[in-house]
């Protein structure tokens, strides 16, 4: 599948699933799970190598954790789900030329077929015009941006009117620009349905409500292997618990043994 066969899943109303995955088990168990889209998400700073947030990944992060994910993956290339990455804080927001070299490294080193860039400022509209006329598919990603948390928290957007126009605003330019799917994080359900109706290309919720095109959840949250989850994104098992007491009884016979 390619970027631009997502809009099909719009089109006949087939939901895409979308699950994030940081290393080669991960992404073999999001393909098996029957994912649409694999995300190899900057979340990957918080839930695989410790950071408190996304800003300190690297765009090398990036490259060899994705390609480990997509080492993972068992089927045939054509039935792999489909593999996004994130570009990483700073990677594209120093100037035109260096984003471009930045994510056209993330091509032409990894099995990504696109990238997701975060927010809409202007230098980042550039870019991402800039990207898709050089062929490189980008995903939009609106709402609660967590590259922005030295500016906006990890607390909800669009609450105030004029932040719910602003994101309107900047979906449909997102979509007029080229981007094959836009994500939209922690947003009121109400303003998620407008934008989806207001959209050709599908919208991918987390923390957004059930009205969008997809759902895209941080695997480590939905599976209880992170200590504290958003409030959007309950875990489904507490699997870090389960783990802890399979090896903890482990490591105990082995101890009287
Ligand atoms: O980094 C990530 O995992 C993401 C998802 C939450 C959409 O951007």
């Amino acid at each position: 599948m390619l970027p631009s066969d997502l809009i099909n899943h719009k089109n006949h109303s087939k939901k895409i699933i979308a699950l994030t995955a940081w290393d080669s088990i991960t992404g073999s168990i999001a393909e098996a799970a029957g994912a649409d889209i694999v995300l190899v998400g900057d979340s990957l700073a918080m839930v695989a190598l410790g950071h408190k947030t996304t800003l300190p990944l690297t765009v090398s992060n990036i490259i060899n954790h994705t390609n480990a994910v997509s080492r993972g993956f068992q089927k045939n290339i054509d039935h792999q789900p489909l593999l996004i990455c994130d570009m990483p804080f700073l990677s594209y927001q120093c100037g035109e030329d260096r984003a471009i070299e930045q994510a056209g490294r993330v091509i032409k080193e990894t099995y990504a077929k696109g990238v997701k860039l975060e927010g809409a400022e202007p230098e980042v509209k550039r870019v991402i015009s800039r990207l898709v006329r050089m062929g490189i598919p980008v995903m939009g990603h609106l709402g609660l941006t967590p590259q922005s948390y030295l500016n906006q928290g990890l607390k909800k957007q669009g609450e105030k009117e004029y932040e719910q126009t602003k994101i309107k605003e900047d979906a449909l330019f997102l979509e007029d620009i080229g981007c094959f799917a836009l994500v939209l994080e922690h947003i009121p359900n109400f303003l998620a349905k407008q934008i989806k109706e207001n959209l050709k290309i599908p919208t991918i919720g987390i923390g957004a409500g059930t009205y969008c095109d997809g759902q895209i959840r941080v695997t480590a949250d939905l599976i209880g292997l992170t200590d504290k989850q958003p409030p959007f994104s309950k875990p489904l098992v507490s699997g870090k618990k389960i783990f802890i007491k399979t090896l903890k009884d482990w490591v105990d016979s082995e101890r009287l043994n």
